[in-house]
């Protein structure tokens, strides 16, 4: 079943939105300060606090926040506080527009990867694999296991994916060559233990 993502923001049932930045990546930017530099995108980056968190706290020249609801980016523009290193692109991953193809020195996934269909994971990696430079890193937060009373396998989305799914997607592939995996410490309330962290650079 898909969404229709802009529905959902003109109608403000976001659920998703926790109005703060993703605990794992303020916990990956203590451990690794300065680490990010150049360009990063944040794909399906909704109402922008990881955008601005990484425009913020890391040394990236500019963070670009790209999402398929106009309202999200919308929003994300008039939330945000650091003006010249955080921009806003209305998009669909799946279909870049020139400026983001080989453009990302980085990509930060969070929670993008999980709200598409399955059915598209191989279309996603193909996607963060374009817009990132030759050698480019994709560091992300996965959700391996998010079903609860609400949410089911089969269901809407998000969509849980396996360890070894990721592997197959990403690594096995020839996509990407892993770098770091983990289990992040901090997380939003509920999602304690259900994430993995990947850092995974892309090869040419
Ligand atoms: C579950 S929400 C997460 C938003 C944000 N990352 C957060 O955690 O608050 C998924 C986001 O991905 C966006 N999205 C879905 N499909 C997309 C696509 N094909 N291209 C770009 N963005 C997409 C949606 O509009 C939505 O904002």
């Amino acid at each position: 079943m898909s969404l229709d993502w802009e529905h959902q923001y003109q109608i403000c049932e976001t659920p998703w939105d926790k109005g703060a930045p993703a605990p794992p990546l303020l916990e990956w930017l203590e451990s690794n300060p300065r680490t990010i530099r150049g360009t990063i995108l944040v794909p399906g980056c909704g109402a922008g606090y990881d955008v601005e968190a990484l425009a913020e706290k890391s040394s990236a020249e500019l963070a670009v926040g790209l999402d398929i609801s106009n309202s999200a980016i919308e929003l994300a523009r008039k939330n945000s506080t650091s003006e010249k290193k955080a921009t806003y692109d209305q998009g669909d991953i799946f279909n870049l527009k020139a400026n983001h193809v080989g453009a990302y020195d980085w990509v930060w996934e969070h929670t993008c990867f999980c709200a598409i269909s399955p059915d598209r994971r191989e279309d996603y990696v193909e996607a963060v694999w374009t817009a990132l430079k030759p050698s480019g890193l994709l560091l992300g937060v996965f959700y391996l296991n998010p079903y609860d009373d609400e949410h089911q396998p089969g269901g809407g989305p998000p969509h849980g994916v396996s360890r070894k799914e990721l592997e197959s997607f990403f690594i096995k592939s020839g996509m990407f060559r892993k770098e770091e995996e983990y289990t992040p410490k901090k997380s939003y309330p509920g999602r304690e233990k259900r994430e993995r962290v990947l850092c995974m650079r892309r090869m040419s």
